[in-house]
């Protein structure tokens, strides 16, 4: 009697388990359906795909520097970047299109350590825009450059032992007019000196099927080079198409691009909306690279556990290192 009673509800639960169905009160992880984000873990939040319904999805980086060896080179880790940072959604009206939600202490709060800014000079100051013709106008601005970069430097206080890099374009033509600026924000004390930065580094060409380098750089494959930054948004964001684009095919971009630069792994990917996805998104994406780039492994996760999986990782990538032709090492700056 007893048994068949247990046996009832070994079956019940193996039902519920086959029909997916209900996690709630923050059980829910990452990928799984939600309808609110209480149901979602921590780090998670519910958010709305429009084509698949509402899924549990990250919000934050990881932090490989806590997680191993935090003395390598710069070049061997990888940083969650978000392109056009400062074109931000806050309710001002603008005849020009965001690229991110968050502003830019939310974006670091939530791991983000490369900011693109596009900078320009505009009505006697410097500021953030976007353009036309190299020209920023009243109706595509954003925000008096100080106001962000105080921002960042706030954060740098709080967090001195974080590295954040600024990506600049920039069409500033004012002397001195970028220095100014920075050291009224306070930034200067963080700079990390010029003279010992990699020289030049390497971009591709935005979010094609394959991984080209843009006119302004030099080949991917071109070893000389130390930094790899891979772009991975459009021309003109497309917020709706977010989730998806973040999701499986920035990983499969990722692996088009480290075989395009001479198999090496990026160490910049750089999204728009980089909160959206279908679960890990552009955050699962940075673990990948920082896993590769560390231990071998396509989690940064899998560098610090000690299993049978992170063994055979390591081992794997062991082997194809000396199968392939594998670049030389670069040499680059000790943090
Ligand atoms: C971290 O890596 C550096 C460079 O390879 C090495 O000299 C150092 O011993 C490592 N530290 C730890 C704690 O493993
Ligand atoms: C940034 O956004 C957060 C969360 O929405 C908000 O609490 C904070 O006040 C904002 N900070 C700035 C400087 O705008």
């Amino acid at each position: 009697m007893a048994i068949r009673r247990v046996f009832a509800a070994a079956i019940t639960a193996l039902l519920l388990l086959e029909l997916g169905s209900a996690c709630s009160n923050g059980a829910c992880k990452v990928g799984d359906d939600c309808s609110s984000g209480s149901d979602c873990g921590p780090g998670l939040y519910c958010l709305s795909c429009e084509v698949e319904g509402s899924k549990c999805v990250r919000t934050t980086a990881t932090n490989q520097f806590s997680l191993l060896n935090n003395s390598l080179p710069f070049n061997k880790y990888a940083f969650l970047t978000t392109h056009n940072a400062f074109a931000i959604e806050d309710g001002q009206p603008r005849l020009t299109f965001t690229n991110q939600e968050d502003n830019i202490t939310q974006q670091l709060n939530d791991g983000v350590r490369a900011l693109m800014l596009d900078i320009y000079d505009f009505e006697g100051d410097i500021w953030l825009c976007h353009s036309f013709g190299g020209q920023c106008y009243d109706y595509t601005k954003f925000e008096p450059a100080i106001n962000t970069l105080r921002e960042i430097e706030a954060f740098m206080s709080r967090n001195p032992s974080e590295i954040v890099t600024i990506i600049l374009e920039d069409y500033v033509k004012t002397p001195k007019g970028l220095t100014k600026v920075f050291t009224n924000a306070g930034l200067m004390k963080y700079w990390f000196p010029l003279s010992k930065m990699p020289k030049n580094g390497d971009g591709d060409d935005g979010m094609k099927d394959k991984c080209f380098n843009r006119g302004e750089s030099s080949v991917l494959s071109d070893t000389s080079k130390s930094l790899i930054l891979v772009n991975y948004f459009r021309s003109v964001p497309m917020k709706l198409l977010a989730c998806v684009e973040n999701s499986v095919a920035l990983a499969d971009m990722l692996h088009t691009c480290h075989a395009a630069a001479g198999n090496r792994w990026a160490n910049f990917v750089a999204v728009d909306y980089y909160k959206r996805s279908k679960g890990g998104g552009a955050f699962e994406a940075t673990d990948l690279l920082n896993g590769e780039l560390l231990c071998g492994c396509n989690d940064v996760h899998s560098c610090v556990v000690s299993s049978f999986i992170s063994e055979w990782c390591k081992m794997y990538t062991l082997v194809r290192n000396m199968l392939e032709e594998k670049p030389s090492e670069i040499k680059s700056i000790n943090m």
